[in-house]
């Protein structure tokens, strides 16, 4: 049994989270406001709260920061209808627990309190708490899907430690967006990101590139030059496609890791480094490791902290969203126009199977944007771009034309549903009627 306050200016909402937990043995408080939860709080420094965003009296977010500084071992779940990342990423900073969202779902609330109380006894244990800091710069990640809202929640957390993170996802993701934002929202935001391309050159310049050399140690060093580890300083170092790091560079780069110390080429002095490692890729590491071309000491030294970024094609709900921020973008970068898009575009949007993920959305909304006269993007428009889009492949490498991918995609939905065109046109987030007009444009029949 735990003791629980649950603030909310809803009384139905108060009034249901109250049953559901009481029947769950815990004790129950509940308040209707920021004052009177302060007050309560105060009097009964209850394990977890329960804390709306929006109150009558003012924001959740102020409320949490009083209880915290009252009492940092109190676990807060925020609970709000604002579904932006800005507020997620605001709380966790201030140090909530958890975050989740009306319309509220008992499962999710059930764990996030069990996970709480856990939490709690083993903090009331060890007594250990950190304040996350103030400070925090615009972000523009974009995304509402709740595949998203875990990724803000892990950058929320993230941001104010200096582990080295992994960040995984296919190609065009925002895998480099994220890493720019952990620098960003870190206390070493104001210090220098630099990125190491782990792809880009022949090994031995390669090694150089990363830890600097010395005049004279190959051919062609006339001059020393410093390493980007010493660029970045206590700054951030991003290893961008680090899948394509060679074998005996991965070698030195987890000695580095493991001591933070390191040799320039051709160097005769042990250097110190205090920057922080964020690593990228889009290749499976994991298969890396069983077909040994990525060392698996490595790999496990970097996938501690690993953040997966969702395919584009897995949260089609935020194609919406992208559009209406890279089409501001466009107007802005440009200086056009803004534009509004003909009926139909989402939903034709929504059945693309975006193999080039986010990068390939903004891509063809740049495009449609410079193509378009007026002020409207036609749908045969978007048509026309995607169908000239980039050209995907299949499994044996064979490259497969958008409709047939297109065509793919919808039919193994399909068949994933047992052929029930509500469901899959759920899952698919377009309309019945597109639907079917696709069934009958590709010929899909069941495979049995
Ligand atoms: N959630 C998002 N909101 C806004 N813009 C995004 C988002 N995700 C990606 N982008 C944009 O899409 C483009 C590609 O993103 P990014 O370069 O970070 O991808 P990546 O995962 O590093 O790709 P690659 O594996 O090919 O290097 C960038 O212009 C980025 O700003
Ligand atoms: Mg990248």
């Amino acid at each position: 049994m735990a003791k629980l306050l649950v603030v909310d200016d809803e009384q139905s909402i108060r009034e249901s989270i109250r049953m559901f937990l009481s029947e769950k043995g815990h004790m129950i408080h509940t308040a209707s406001t920021l004052k009177e939860a302060i007050t309560v709080f105060q009097e009964l420094t209850p394990e977890v709260v329960i804390l709306d965003i929006r109150l009558p009296d003012g924001s959740g977010l102020a409320a949490l920061s009083q209880m915290y500084a009252f009492n940092p071992l109190s676990k807060i779940i925020m609970i709000t209808a604002f579904q932006d990342m800005e507020t997620t990423i605001e709380a966790m900073k201030k140090g909530a627990y958890d975050y989740i969202h009306k319309p509220l779902d008992a499962d999710e609330l059930e764990k996030a309190v069990d996970d709480a109380i856990a939490n709690h006894r083993e903090d009331t244990k060890t007594a250990v708490t950190q304040k996350c800091s103030e400070g925090y710069n615009k972000s523009e990640i974009v995304g509402k899907s709740r595949a998203m809202k875990e990724i803000f929640k892990m950058i929320g957390m993230l941001c104010q430690n200096r582990a080295t993170a992994l960040i995984t996802g296919e190609t065009g993701t925002g895998k480099e967006l994220v890493a720019r934002r952990l620098h960003l929202s870190s206390p070493c935001g104001k210090k220098p990101f630099v990125t190491f391309d782990c792809s880009a050159i022949v090994d031995t310049l390669l090694e150089s590139e990363l830890f600097g050399h010395e005049k004279g140690a190959f051919t062609g060093a006339v001059n020393s030059n410093p390493g980007k580890i010493q660029l970045a300083g206590d700054g951030t170092l991003f290893l961008d496609e680090i899948g394509e790091l060679p074998l005996n560079l991965q070698g030195k780069l987890l000695g580095f890791l493991e001591r933070k110390q390191y040799m320039s080429v051709g160097g005769k002095n042990v250097l110190n480094s205090r920057c922080r490692i964020i690593a990228a890729t889009n290749k499976d590491l994991a298969q890396m490791v069983r077909e040994k071309r990525f060392r698996d000491d490595l790999y496990y030294r970097l996938k501690v902290v690993t953040i997966t970024l969702p395919p584009l094609r897995q949260r089609l709900s935020d194609i919406n969203h992208l559009v209406v921020h890279f089409i501001q973008k466009t107007a802005t970068d440009l200086g056009i126009q803004q534009m509004t898009l003909q009926d139909g575009c989402i939903e034709r949007l929504k059945c693309h199977p975006w193999t080039g993920n986010v990068r390939e959305l903004e891509n063809i909304i740049v495009s449609a944007s410079i193509q378009s006269r007026g002020s409207v993007i036609l749908l045969d428009t978007i048509e026309d771009l995607l169908s000239n889009s980039r050209i995907s492949h299949d499994q044996s490498g064979n490259s497969l034309s958008l409709s047939q991918v297109e065509s793919r995609h919808i039919f193994t939905t399909l068949e994933s549903v047992k052929w029930n065109k509500t469901r899959a046109a759920k899952t698919l987030e377009i309309s019945l009627p597109t639907l079917r007009k696709k069934i009958k444009k590709y010929h899909l029949t069941p495979r049995n």
